[in-house]
C-alpha cells in the first residue's frame, strides 16, 4: 500500500482522533485542518500527523492548505444549526462541500472521501436533506471527472469517547426519569473502531471509484431498548419513558430554544427514519461489525468489565 498525503477537515472531532491515528499507524502522511488549532492540540503528538489552522470556509485560505495533498476527507458535520430554517447546515454541510470541490480542482488534489450520514436525502429534516445536497455534489464531481471519490454513510457510531452513549449516559446519571421522544426509531450502532477500518480499506484502493458505503452495527435497537440498556450496564434505576409523537415533537419546539440545543424539532424529524441500512457497505469491504451489546460493556459502567476503570475516568 502506497502512503498518501491526507487532508482532514474535521478531524479534530470525535471520529477524526480514531481516524487520524488510523491512518498514522498506515503510514500516511496526515494534515488535521481546523478552525482553531487548540481544538486538535491532542492529535499533535500522532506521528506524521500535522496540525494546520485554517478558515474552511474562505476559498483561498482552503486551496492553500490543500495544496500537496492526496486525498481530502470531510468529516465536517453538525447535528444542530445555530438559528432556523436550514441555513447553518447548508452552509456546513453544502456550502463546504461545494468549496472543497473547487479548491481540490485548484489545488489539484484527485481523491475525496466525503463523511455523510445514513438517509441522506430522505425526509423533511434540514440535516439530512442538506446532507443529501452534499453528497449530490460530490457524485457529480466524481462523474464529471474532477474527483475519484467515495462516500459513507453510517448509523450512529459508538465508541468509549462518542456523544451519543455518553450523552445518554449523562442524562441517566443526573435524572430519575428521562422522556425519549421517538422511543420506537430503530438504530443499527456503528463502532468507531470498524468505521475507521472501513477508511482505511478503501483509502489503501486503488481507486474510490464513486462508491457509497452504509455503515452498521451487527445489532438493531430501538432508541428505548438501547437507553434502557445503558441504564442496566450503569448499573441505575431510572424510569425511561417513550413519549408519544405530538409530545415528542412539542419536546424537540421547547428544546430548540434551549441554548446549544440538546434536542431540536430537526432532530424529531430525523428521528422519524429509521438509522438501519439497507445494503451494508461492510459486507463489500470485508469487514464484520461489531455490536454495541458486544463491546461497550468493555468500558461501560458498573456491569462492565471497565466499570472501575470508567468510575475512575469519570
Ligand atoms: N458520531 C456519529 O454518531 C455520526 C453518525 C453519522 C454521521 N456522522 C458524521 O461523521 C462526521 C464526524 O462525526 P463526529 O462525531 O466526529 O463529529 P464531531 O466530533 O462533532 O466533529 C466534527 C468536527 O467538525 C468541525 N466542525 C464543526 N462544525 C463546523 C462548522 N460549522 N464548520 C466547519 N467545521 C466544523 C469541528 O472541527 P474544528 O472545530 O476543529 O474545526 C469538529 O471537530 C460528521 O460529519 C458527522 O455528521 C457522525
Amino acid at each position: 500500500m502506497s502512503a498518501k498525503k491526507i487532508f482532514i477537515l474535521g478531524g479534530s472531532g470525535f471520529v477524526g482522533g480514531h481516524l487520524v491515528r488510523r491512518l498514522s499507524t498506515d503510514g500516511h502522511e496526515v494534515t488535521v485542518a481546523t478552525r482553531y488549532a487548540p481544538a486538535a492540540r491532542h492529535l499533535s503528538i500522532v506521528p506524521g500527523v500535522r496540525i494546520r489552522q485554517c478558515r474552511p470556509h474562505d476559498l483561498e485560505s482552503l486551496t492553500g492548505a490543500l495544496e500537496g495533498h492526496d486525498l481530502v476527507i470531510n468529516l465536517v458535520g453538525i447535528l444542530n444549526e445555530r438559528g432556523f430554517g436550514g441555513k447553518g447546515f447548508r452552509r456546513a454541510h453544502v456550502e463546504l462541500v461545494e468549496k472543497i470541490i473547487i479548491a481540490c480542482e485548484a489545488g489539484r488534489v484527485g481523491q475525496m472521501i466525503q463523511m455523510s450520514s445514513i438517509n441522506a436525502g430522505e425526509g423533511s429534516s434540514h440535516y439530512l436533506k442538506s446532507r443529501g445536497q452534499a453528497e449530490q455534489l460530490v457524485r457529480q464531481a466524481d462523474s464529471g471527472g474532477l474527483l475519484d471519490t467515495a462516500i459513507f454513510r453510517p448509523s450512529t457510531i459508538f465508541g468509549p469517547d462518542d456523544s451519543f452513549l455518553n450523552r445518554f449516559a449523562g442524562l441517566l446519571k443526573i435524572s430519575p426519569l428521562l422522556p425519549l421522544a421517538r422511543p420506537n426509531a430503530r438504530f443499527a450502532p456503528v463502532y468507531v473502531g470498524d468505521v475507521v477500518e472501513a477508511f482505511a480499506r478503501v483509502i489503501a484502493g486503488k481507486r474510490l471509484g464513486g462508491e457509497t458505503y452504509e455503515l452498521c452495527g451487527s445489532e438493531v435497537w430501538s432508541l428505548k431498548e438501547l437507553v434502557q440498556w445503558l441504564r442496566d450496564q450503569l448499573g441505575l434505576r431510572r424510569l425511561v419513558v417513550g413519549l408519544p409523537d405530538p409530545i415528542g415533537r412539542a419536546q424537540g419546539m421547547a428544546f430548540n430554544l434551549v441554548p446549544g440545543k440538546p434536542f431540536s424539532s430537526d432532530n424529531f424529524k430525523s428521528l422519524l427514519l429509521d438509522s438501519v441500512c439497507t445494503d451494508n457497505g461492510f459486507e463489500r469491504l470485508g469487514i464484520e461489525p461489531w455490536g454495541m451489546a458486544e463491546l461497550a460493556p468493555t468500558w461501560l459502567g458498573a456491569n462492565g468489565s471497565q466499570g472501575p476503570v470508567s468510575r475512575d475516568r469519570s
